[in-house]
């Protein structure tokens, strides 16, 4: 594997390799990887001839300081997971290299970037399309491998790709999970054993909702999920929602595609799951 911590050496050699025909995979991470990033570096392998990752911890999505601060940065034991998974290309560049002092912009992608994580992380995913726009730039891959766990998070960058016309496709990729349902994330480090206990309520709740799922109980369906996770002692719900898969409007009867998406904070940490009940 070969790392890159700078833009231009990086954007250079990928550039070389397409221009021999090579397709380039391209995974964005924030590292502490775990078997959830590790299989979008799997998919990516399959579909593509070189594959990419990046690591950087963005800090124009996190609007609160500490959670910056104490994300978990791994970089050396990420690097090695990303050798043995066999991908060929890692970028990890600093701070100074993807922003400059006092950059201050961001891209309008409309109303869906203000729901849901938005009401609870207000401008989280304009950093996110900034970084994510940056990253497009430097690394020219034909295509690119997001987690369905950042449910959200893949409608708006559908959404900048489209409004931007990037010449990149999107792959969603399914969420994975621990062996007693828990969602795979960077956070989970973080979640004492009661913690892990407590927060097999959100998987365990998604799974309820989707087993009693009809279009025409969703009010009565969300209020039961909202009361199973109240009851839950060290959980805290953010919001439980029913919502169209396009727009994250609660869902009508006639959405095509209809997620249940979750975010609750599970003792000091934040965590977010979903599953689709339709369509999608
Ligand atoms: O999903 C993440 O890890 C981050 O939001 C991303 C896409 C790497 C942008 O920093």
């Amino acid at each position: 594997m070969k790392t890159f911590t700078t833009k231009q050496p990086v954007h250079q050699y990928l550039l070389q390799l397409k221009a021999t025909g090579k397709s380039i995979g391209f995974v964005a991470t924030m590292g502490a990887l775990h078997q959830g990033h590790l299989s979008l570096i799997q998919l990516a392998k399959q579909q593509n001839d070189i594959v990419v990752c990046s690591i950087f911890v963005n800090p124009t999505q996190f609007n609160d300081p500490k959670d910056l601060e104490k994300y978990p940065r791994t970089l050396d034991a990420d690097s090695r997971l990303l050798e043995g998974a066999g991908c060929d290309v890692l970028f990890a560049p600093g701070v100074n290299q993807m922003y400059d002092d006092n950059e201050q912009w961001h891209l309008n992608i409309g109303e869906t970037e203000h729901l849901l994580e938005g009401e609870f992380r207000p401008g989280h995913y304009q950093g996110v399309t900034q970084v994510v726009y940056k990253l497009f730039n430097i690394i020219p891959a034909g295509r690119a491998y997001f987690g369905q766990k950042d449910y959200q998070q893949f409608l708006i960058i559908s959404k900048m790709v489209q409004m931007l016309k990037l010449p990149v496709e999107l792959v969603m990729c399914p969420i994975m999970r621990e062996p007693g349902g828990l969602a795979m994330s960077s956070r989970n480090v973080h979640l004492s054993a009661d913690d892990r206990q407590h927060a097999l309520v959100l998987s365990g709740t998604l799974n309820h909702i989707k087993d009693k799922f009809t279009p025409d109980n969703i009010a009565a369906l969300k209020q039961e999920a909202a009361q199973l996770i109240n009851a839950e002692p060290g959980v805290a719900l953010e919001y439980f929602e029913i919502a169209d898969g396009e727009t994250l409007h609660e869902a009508t009867p006639q959405s095509k595609t209809i997620v249940a998406l979750v975010a609750a904070k599970v003792g000091n940490t934040r965590l977010i799951d979903n599953v689709v009940l339709a369509g999608g």
